[in-house]
């Protein structure tokens, strides 16, 4: 099936890592995998894909076009510059603060016991996506990495972030860095689970989800 052929979509995956100095950093447990799943998933029913990946373990899958970041404000930077897109799509774990300065040598101790680190808060590259004027993709889904109230708090983040879609996804349990996962889409619409299975499982029922909607000519 190529229900997404020629389609132009943009996957965010992988933690950002927000330097400290020149040897520390601030960052997540997110593997990757799930993003990278998804976009070879969506390459598979034909997309034209550009993955904006933060540092992992994986191999830049074959078929696309994988740019690598290291910050939230280079994926921002890498994502503006892979638009136009029909579909963007953010798995990524985006750091959301980064060190309000960051220091080009190493940081000694001064064995005086708390060390502070001041935090910025980093922007929001899906909000942002959702909110552009000329350039807002057909499609905009987040990812809502949640540990308590999880469906609430997606639906809650569905609205406040101006996507089309959000997938709860509840990370508990060692999801983060794990292999399998479970989801809920929540769109307009209404709510669809995806049961618990290998993330490439899950990443092709949500390709084909995204592939339906393009090709029902009544949803756009
Ligand atoms: N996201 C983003 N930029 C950020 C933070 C998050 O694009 N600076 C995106 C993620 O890629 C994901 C979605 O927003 O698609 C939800 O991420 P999540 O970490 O669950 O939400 P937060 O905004 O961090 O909210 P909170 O910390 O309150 O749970």
């Amino acid at each position: 099936m190529t229900g997404l052929a020629g389609r132009l979509v943009i996957v965010t995956a992988g933690p950002t890592v927000e330097p400290i100095d020149a040897v520390r950093f601030l960052s997540n447990r997110s593997s990757g995998r799930q993003g990278y799943a998804l976009a070879a998933a969506l390459r598979d029913l034909g997309a034209r894909v550009t993955l904006v990946s933060g540092p992992v373990a994986l191999d830049p899958p074959p078929g696309m076009k994988t740019v690598l970041v290291e910050t939230a404000l280079q994926m921002l930077a890498a994502v503006t510059a892979a638009l136009p897109a029909d579909v963007f799509i953010g798995v990524a774990a985006v750091a959301d603060w980064r060190p309000a300065q960051t220091s080009a040598g190493k940081i000694k101790k001064d064995h005086g016991g708390l060390a502070v680190i001041e935090l910025a808060e980093n922007p929001d590259i899906l909000a942002t996506v959702a909110g552009l004027q000329d350039q807002r993709p057909r499609l905009v889904v987040g990812f809502a990495a949640e540990t308590d109230d999880v469906l609430d708090n997606a639906r809650a983040k569905r609205l406040r972030k101006g996507c089309d879609w959000m997938v709860a996804n509840d990370v508990t349990d060692g999801v983060m860095g794990g292999e399998m996962n479970a989801v809920t889409v929540i769109t307009q619409q209404g709510e669809f689970p995806i049961p618990q299975a290998d993330k490439s499982v899950i990443a092709k029922a949500l390709a084909q989800r995204i592939a339906e909607l393009f090709l029902s000519a009544s949803a756009y």
